[in-house]
């Protein structure tokens, strides 16, 4: 069987049968099976090693199937679903009792979204389904940006990958729960706060910094120890005061992560910079593949500067607060 390829009809057809296919998406790429069919979406958590109170997020491809999804599709849901689909944003609504409960780990509520990559809505439109698709890496770990991540960590255990080329965004899509007219933020993602809040000039709560570890809690899947690397990660405010500390300590390979290029970076033994112009936008699509690197290079330490708290830079923060060792 072709293991990888950008064959979209064959894609569909293996999703129809009940098969897994790891696709490209704008933000990271996704591990699908269709939504309905529960045997296939409990190989997703078994391939992820993921745990059952985790809710999966349903791909559509095409406005008319949202009816057969959920249970209500607030206004705001449909005004919000008019501004970025397709595009980097789920909508977390009352699900519609065809989704099984192992979909979404028993939660009352569906997660929804179109995304954006030309592959990835050619297959939806085609396999004429819904697609329940986590993101193609095993439970707690880096997401995947390209192709090559998904067969490094998942390999033989997917039955195809969609190859759509490096994702555009790089950071998982922006999570919102919808509750009539009032918007709640449960995960900061691939669509900025600021954007979201223009768009439909309501003022939009969150409460992804506060979710701990146990349930029941608003965004479950938000683990506070999550997209890790197997290398220890500090989050630092300042590489200045890093690099003084660390230049005592020669023996150790340490390693930076950093928006833009530091003088201090001398101190350490790899190097990675988000975006040279400090372009948040940029930052973001390099942000998954610069940490795996970083991971590889046999490192006892990963430092990442903190990244400005706006725009993207607070998903990035996120990430980086979640993969953080203490
Ligand atoms: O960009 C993305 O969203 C990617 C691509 C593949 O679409 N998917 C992704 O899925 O990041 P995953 O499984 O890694 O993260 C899904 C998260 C859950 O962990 C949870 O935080 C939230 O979405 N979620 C999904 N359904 C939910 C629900 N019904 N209620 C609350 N949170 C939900
Ligand atoms: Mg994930």
């Amino acid at each position: 069987m072709k293991a990888i390829g950008n064959d979209v009809e064959f894609a569909a057809g293996l999703l129809r049968s009940g098969k897994l296919v790891a696709f490209a998406t704008e933000t990271v790429y996704g591990l699908g099976a269709n939504a309905w069919n529960e045997s296939a979406v409990a190989r997703v958590f078994a391939v992820k090693n993921r745990p059952h109170f985790d809710p999966l997020i349903v791909h559509l491809g095409d406005t008319a199937m949202i009816p057969f999804l959920v249970q209500e599709w607030p206004e705001l849901a449909q005004r919000l679903a008019e501004c970025f689909w397709p595009g980097p944003l789920t909508l977390v609504v009352p699900k519609n009792p065809s989704i099984p409960d192992l979909v979404t780990a028993g939660l009352p509520t569906v997660g929804i979204r179109m995304p954006q990559h030309p592959l990835a809505l050619a297959m939806l439109r085609l396999a004429n389904l819904p697609i329940a698709a986590p993101s193609a890496n095993p439970f707690g770990r880096l997401s995947p940006t390209c192709a090559e991540h998904v067969q490094e960590s998942l390999g033989a255990q997917v039955d195809y990958v969609l190859d759509g080329g490096p994702c555009s965004v790089g950071l998982e899509s922006t999570v919102l729960r919808i509750e009539g007219a009032s918007v709640h933020l449960l995960r900061p993602g691939g669509i900025s706060l600021e954007a979201i809040e223009q768009a439909i000039g309501v003022t939009i709560a969150s409460s992804y910094e506060t979710t701990a570890d146990h349930e029941p809690s608003p965004a479950p899947g938000m683990m506070t120890h999550h997209y890790a690397p197997l290398t220890p990660l500090h989050v630092v405010d300042s590489v200045a005061a890093i690099a003084e500390v660390l230049s005592g300590d020669s023996h150790q390979r340490f390693g930076l992560l950093a928006l833009t290029d530091s003088a201090h970076a001398q101190h350490f033994a790899a190097v990675e910079i988000l975006s040279p112009g400090g372009d948040l936008t940029q930052a973001a699509a390099n942000f998954f593949a610069a940490l795996r690197r970083l991971d590889q290079a046999g490192l006892s330490r990963i430092y990442a500067a903190r990244l400005p708290n706006e725009g993207l830079g607070r998903a990035m923060n996120d990430r980086l607060r979640r993969a953080a060792v203490g």
